[in-house]
């Protein structure tokens, strides 16, 4: 298993240009399975999350072809595949993102249980019952969710699900996920849907203009209240193909990573829009993220969806309060990140979880790298400390070690991140752009310190 091996304290300076969004793309691919046209996205990001989900839609009947600069083509040509298998749905959650596609398009679905992960346990009970609400059937078999949409009133006619209200909420807020199966299932039903309590996140919104650029009749998208009127069926992407959504979790890591060093990064195809949160944080930590026009010069208007920005840090970092909630609230994605910061705040802040409220994996680790942290349940307190100190770390989760990253690149010396591959399912080539804005980083193959 590969490790970086950090060699901290040296300020970030150059620029990096945000890739396609992991989370939206997921889902977005696993829309294709709703027609039998090709699908073209673009700005596809480069990641091991990404690749087996390609691997799970060839496995699914999908011819598949990349082209340069994150294109890939989807093209659904055999649709007797239903199966998608524990073996490829196990190395990643999101393959869950199939079954409703897979129920809508092909009348049912036999799609292995994902199981839980570092971060929690990860139920999938409202993905469930929005598509039983559906009219689908549901039972569980050998590990596996065994689904099937109403038969065809009609004889020899199509299996085909029935709009319904349907509340999406659960006990930490919507699902993300959940609102992308229910909404990619509910395009194709019988009549009218509506998701109360729907995923307002910007990956969610993706998804849904995705869908309608295929065809669909969405309302709603980006509000807690989705309206669906569904068709007879969806064709492919206009030719141009349809554009992913920059990564919000990717920028915010970046910029996390410029101000603990204080160093001085553009980032370019940066989605201000939809880290409103997570900027208000920064903002009362000290630091800012000012936008620029291409080629540096000062803009007449501020940063719009997507636009550059520049990373500016004051000397002094105040500690704050974060609280994790659903879009547009803080996100979890980044809390670790955040808290790497706060590690060298001055004085004590607390950051509270409230998505996964065991996502605390890179607490223990951050102590070893010399934090003040005291975790009371959903909650950790960090006093801040004058400095990091570089050691061998490790954590079995993706942002955990992001988080890590972050911290390791203003500690004095040298830190080892272990098992990096969880890194790679989420971030491009980590080491390469951090590199290139000048840090000391290396990737070790297969080493574990
Ligand atoms: N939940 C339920 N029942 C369900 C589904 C979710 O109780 O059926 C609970 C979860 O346990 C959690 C909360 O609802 O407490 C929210 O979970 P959600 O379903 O929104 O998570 P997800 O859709 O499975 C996506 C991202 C995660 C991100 C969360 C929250 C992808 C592939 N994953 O997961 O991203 O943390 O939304 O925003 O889109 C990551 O990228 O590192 C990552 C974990």
């Amino acid at each position: 298993m590969d490790s970086f091996v950090i060699n901290g304290g040296r300020p970030l300076r150059g620029t990096v240009r945000i890739n396609g969004s992991k989370n939206a793309c997921l889902p977005l691919m696993a829309a294709a399975l709703l027609t039998d046209q090709p699908v073209r996205l673009l700005g596809v990001p480069n990641l091991s999350d990404i690749r087996n989900m390609q691997r799970l839609l060839d496995s699914l009947g999908c011819d598949l072809t990349a082209g340069g600069d994150g294109e890939l083509t989807i093209h659904g040509t055999d649709a007797s595949r239903v199966l998608a298998h524990y073996d490829i749905v196990r190395t990643m959650r999101a393959g869950i993102c199939v079954l409703g596609p897979l129920l809508a398009a092909r009348g049912r679905a036999r799609v292995s249980m994902p199981g839980g992960c570092a971060i929690g346990d990860r139920p999938v009970d409202l993905h469930l019952r929005g598509l039983e609400a559906l009219g689908a059937t549901i039972t569980l078999d050998a590990g596996y969710i065994v689904a099937e949409a109403p038969p065809a009133e009609t004889p020899g006619g199509p299996r085909r699900l029935r709009g319904a209200h349907i509340f999406l909420g659960g006990p930490n807020g919507s699902t993300a996920l959940g609102t992308a199966n229910v909404m990619s299932a509910a395009v194709l039903a019988q009549g009218t849907t509506v998701i109360e309590s729907a995923a307002c996140e910007p990956e969610i919104e993706d998804v849904g203009r995705l869908l309608i650029s295929m065809g669909a009749k969405i309302t709603g998208l980006g509000s807690p209240r989705l309206t669906i009127q569904g068709v007879e069926s969806l064709r492919g992407t206009p030719p141009a193909g349809y554009p992913v959504m920059p990564d919000r979790i990717e920028a915010g890591t970046y910029l996390m990573a410029a101000a603990i060093t204080h160093g001085d990064v553009t980032l370019e195809n940066f989605p201000t829009d939809t880290l409103g949160a997570a900027l208000d944080r920064l903002r009362e930590i000290g630091v800012t993220a000012e936008p620029v026009a291409a080629g540096g010069a000062e803009p007449d208007t501020p940063a719009s969806a997507a636009d550059a920005v520049r990373v500016a840090v004051s000397r002094r970092l105040n500690p704050v309060q974060v609280v994790t909630q659903p879009h547009p609230g803080f996100p979890t994605d980044l809390q670790a990140q955040i808290m790497a910061l706060l590690t060298l705040a001055d004085g004590n802040a607390i950051v509270t979880e409230k998505i996964f409220p065991d996502r605390f994996l890179h607490v223990a680790e951050l102590l070893r790298m010399g934090a003040k942290i005291t975790r009371v349940g959903p909650s950790a307190m960090i006093t801040g400390v004058r400095e990091l100190v570089g050691a061998p770390v490790m954590a079995s989760d993706l942002r955990a070690s992001a988080g890590l990253v972050i911290a390791a690149l203003a500690a004095r010396g040298q830190t080892t991140v272990n098992r990096v591959y969880h890194l790679d399912r989420g971030y491009e080539q980590m080491e390469t752009t951090l590199q290139a804005l000048g840090a000391q980083i290396e990737r070790v193959p297969g080493g574990s310190v």
